[in-house]
């Protein structure tokens, strides 16, 4: 899949006002500071389109954005040119909101998830320099539970050493191994460097005509 636009379209506190067209969608899920709007920004080659902040609970509503608006009066006919969405949002578990700020987020999140029908995958964004966390793991238990489909991306690569890299990524997999007989897809990024960015684009691509085809 390439990107040839990317535009921010509209922020919604609920998920009954995000968009109606029905693009496929990939949001973008993970704790708070993760790394999701810098991992929009990396994906679409544009630092200002989603806004990122070294303070966790930056994003605070749904971001949509639209990748490769249809041209005026044209209806493209390949698939790859097709639009579609990407999708920012709040992250969850971070500590410093109170409690009922938490549960406002959390249900936001988890309508959006459980009732948005055009999200065709989730992403769950894992900062790879951290052992399992436990809010990530019960997360992925309620994602399974819900029968949501996901995959996982490693954020912030370039904060370990190459060695360290494939050896936490391991040892996450091999602790997801004890809850899931079948692991997810995961790609391993970085916003910092770009790394991973074709492996995600390429994966949305596999999946988007996965869906179509068997629409
Ligand atoms: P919330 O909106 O608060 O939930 O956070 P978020 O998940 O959207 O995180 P955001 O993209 O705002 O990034 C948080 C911080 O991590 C920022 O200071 C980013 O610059 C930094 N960051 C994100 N991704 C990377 C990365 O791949 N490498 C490095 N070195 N820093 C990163
Ligand atoms: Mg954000």
């Amino acid at each position: 899949m390439t990107i040839k636009t990317a535009e921010y379209l509209i922020s919604s506190a609920r998920v009954d006002q995000c968009p109606s067209e029905p693009y496929p969608e990939y949001a973008f899920i993970g704790r708070s500071n993760v790394g999701k709007s810098s991992l929009i920004n990396m994906l679409a080659n544009n630092n200002k389109l989603a806004k990122t902040s070294s303070m966790p609970g930056k994003t605070i509503l749904i971001n949509h954005f639209l990748i490769n608006r249809a041209p005026e009066g044209k209806i493209p006919s390949a698939a790859a040119q097709k639009p579609w969405y990407l999708v920012d949002l709040p992250g969850y578990g971070y500590a410093k909101r109170g409690k009922k700020e938490q549960e406002k987020f959390e249900l936001m999140i988890s309508s959006y998830i459980l009732q948005r029908k055009q999200m065709t995958l989730l992403f769950v964004l894992i900062d790879v320099r951290l052992e399992p966390q436990k809010i990530d793991l019960e997360f992925f238990e309620w994602l399974g539970e819900n029968g949501i489909p996901f995959a996982i991306i490693f954020t912030k690569a370039d904060k370990v050493s190459k060695g360290k890299l494939g050896g936490n990524v391991k040892h996450y997999l091999k602790v997801l191994s004890q809850q899931w007989e079948e692991l997810p897809p995961y790609i391993v990024t970085s916003s910092e460097t770009g790394m991973g960015r074709e492996n995600v684009l390429n994966y949305i691509g596999e999946v988007t005509e996965m869906v179509t085809k068997t629409e």
